[in-house]
Parts: C-alpha cells; structure tokens; sequence
C-alpha cells in the first residue's frame, strides 16, 4: 500500500501513540482489503458506543486510547448508547449500567467526539454530500448514506470508525471505488409499499436473497426519507447490504445499470415475509417506535395519532436528542406524553438493556427491530405499520 510521508510518520508514532494506533488498524485493513492507498475523510459515525453491547473490555479499551491524547480530525458522530444520557433514573434504567455508560460517553469526548449518540446523524448535522468519502459505523446509517446520499462508506466497525475520525483517513477499497457501486442483482417491485412497515418486509425479503450485494430496484414509486431509512435498516440486518439503487430516485441510479438477472417481489412474497419475521402473540406489553431513530415527520405522525388517547402498552418514541428538543418546542411531544407514552433520547429498543425491564412481546414498524428483539432480547415479535402500532398501543392488544 502507497502511504504518504505525512502517513508514514503517523504510523511510526511521530504524532503520538493515539494517531499511531489509529494508523496502525487503517493500515492492517487497507492490506488485508488490499487498497492501494488511504483516502481522505469527510465525516466519520462512530459505532461501538453501548455498554451493553461492548462491556467493561470495550469501556477499559476506549478509556486507554483515550489517555493516549489523539482527538478527531473530521467532524465525527456517535451510534446510540445504552441509556437516556440525561434522563436514564427517570426511565428506569439500572444505575451500575448508565453510569459505565457515562464513562464511554466520556472517553469519546476526550477523543473529540460529538456525543449525538443516534443512528441518523445525517438528521442532525453529520450530512456528507455525493461523492464524499466517509467512514460510518451503523448498518442502517451506511446504507442510507451509501444509497440515498451517493457519499461513499464500507461497513465500517467500531475500532475502525474511530480510527478514521482520528486520522481523517481510511483505506481506499470496497465501497470507495466506483467500480464495487454497480448493481450485481436486480430486484423488480410488483408489491404496492404501503407504509415503512411493507419496506421493511420488502428488506427483509430482499436481504435474505441478495446476500450482500449491489442491488438495483426497478418498479418503487414512492418513498419517503422515513421509508428509506426503515429499508435500509431492514436490508443491511438481513442481508448485510450496504448500497441499493432505486430507478428514477437514488443519485446514482442514472448513471449505473441494471443487471439481467433479476427476481421479481410480488404481493404474496411480501406476505411471507411478514409471516417469517412474526412471532404469534395476543397481548402486547411494549411497542416501540424509532428505529432508526424517529425524524421529526414522524414524532409529529406519531402524536396526531395519539391526540385524546391513552395507552394500554408501554410505548417507548426513540428519536435523537436535538430532534426530541425540536419536538418538544414544536409541542409534538404533548399528545404523547399525555397518552403515557416515553420520548426517550440517546439510545434505541435493541442497544438498551431491555431485559431490565421485564418486556416479553414488542410491536414495532421496524423489520430491523424485529430481528434483534427477537434474537437478543428473547421477545415475541410484531411488525406493523406506524398506525397499527398505535393502535395496538392503545388497546394492548394485537388483533
Ligand atoms: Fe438505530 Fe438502534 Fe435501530 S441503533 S437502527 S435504533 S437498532
């Protein structure tokens, strides 16, 4: 691999023992991916941030390259954490949990690190523009960025990500070259897709086809930014899938092609995949919605359907915290705290420690929740549109 001088001396410690650890993990990627050289960084996302997700191994790792005295070089965000950072006693989350977690928050501070702790930092401030190259961790965020915004990124991890913040470089392969963004498998939509609920089936239908390959949508008509980013989430969980073109909608679908071979999707296809991702249940003791965290359009959606009601099931709304304060001066969280609803910031239904809190069933428009509640947090599973999950929250039960 061609390293500049300037990189040369960074992987050599001549910056200090923080930029040469960073170094170091860029430089073991780019050869065993085998990228010719390193690429300059826009912005990075920074994943690894859940103490219940990385542990007192993750907590002591971060702590100690902290010490190391390396801070960011690009503007860099965080992934959720474990906890509402500011209201986790209110919440209920366990104390020995929220104050490690307090302790990562911090180590990435020191490191520079905007502690926006959502994955949707292109919401709220981390937009990169097409053709930019990032480093992004955050399956969904990576899709949407690859995708929706044309800004280049691979899969990146925890470790790497924050390598690249620091640096403002990460190795030049995958995803960063023109050549890896062509379809390798066309999907045809013969399905109407009616709500983020049928993209996320739609995902999840596709991901279990396309492994993790380029894929090129014909046939989708409409979809919003809410969808998008249901359908990315749902496509990157059951396929790994980091880019997808969608004719006549995503920036870079005019100027690569279809391939021939294609599979078509069709009404019942999307039935199946309901009923694959559904687990049978009656009573249901927890809906959540925002994942990927809730956008401003939907905490809006969200308490318009709320508006006079009351709720049944415990209904958590999980946003980013400057679009919980948006809300919150717009007044769009009124109908929802006033139905018993939680606006909860900072962390998500799949990074928190839902075990505390003694759920057994969710309901959720997210396929990528779904998949997670079900596999990490032992819950029985329902996936509905963002109406029928009110519904369900205000009855309690799943009809
Ligand atoms: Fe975001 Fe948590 Fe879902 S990090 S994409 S809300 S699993």
């Amino acid at each position: 691999m061609n390293l500049t001088p300037d990189e040369e001396a960074t992987l050599d410690g001549e910056k200090g023992p923080g930029y040469q650890k960073a170094m170091e993990i860029i430089v073991a990627l780019g050869k065993i991916y085998e990228a010719d050289n390193l690429v300059a960084i826009w912005s990075a996302q920074v994943s690894g941030v859940s103490y219940q997700n990385i542990g007192d191994a993750g907590l002591e790792f971060l702590e100690e390259w902290a010490s190391m005295g390396a801070t960011c070089s690009v503007q860099a965000t965080l992934n959720p954490a474990a906890v509402d950072l500011r209201s986790w006693k209110e919440f209920g989350f366990p104390e020995d949990i929220a104050r490690k977690q307090l302790r990562i928050i911090d180590a990435y501070v020191k490191m520079g690190i905007q502690p926006t702790c959502t994955c949707v930092p292109y919401l709220i401030g981390n937009l990169p523009q097409f053709g930019n190259h990032v480093a992004w961790g955050e399956s969904s965020a990576i899709a949407y960025c690859n995708s929706i915004i044309g800004a280049r990124t691979n899969r990146e991890g925890g470790p790497s990500s924050l390598a690249a913040g620091l640096v403002g470089k990460t190795a030049n392969y995958g995803l960063h070259l023109t050549e890896n963004r062509k379809p390798e498998l066309t999907i045809q939509v013969e399905c109407p897709l009616k709500s983020g609920a049928d993209f996320g089936a739609l995902g999840y239908f596709v991901g279990k086809r396309g492994g993790n390959k380029v894929i090129y949508f014909q046939g989708i008509r409409r979809a919003t930014l809410e969808d998008l980013k249901l359908f990315g989430a749902s496509l990157a969980t059951y396929g790994s899938i980091a880019l997808y073109h969608i004719e006549g909608f995503t920036p870079e679908a005019s100027i690569v092609s279809p391939v021939s071979k294609t599979v078509i999707v069709t009404e019942d296809d999307l039935k199946q995949a309901y009923g694959e991702i559904n687990s049978p249940l009656a009573r249901v003791d927890f809906v959540a919605l925002g994942c990927p965290h809730n956008s401003l359009e939907e905490m809006k959606a969200i308490g318009q359907s709320l508006q006079g009601k009351s709720l049944k099931s415990e209904l958590w709304v999980l946003t980013a915290r400057p679009i919980k304060e948006a809300a919150e001066h717009l007044g769009l969280d009124k109908p929802i705290l006033a139905a018993g609803g939680k606006i909860i910031a900072d962390t998500c239904m799949v990074v928190a420690p839902i075990k505390e809190f003694g759920f057994h069933t969710i309901v959720t428009n997210s396929a990528k929740a779904c998949f997670y509640s079900q596999n990490l947090h032992n819950l029985q599973v329902r996936l509905a549109s963002l109406e029928k999950c009110i519904d369900v929250a205000v009855s309690g039960i799943w009809s």
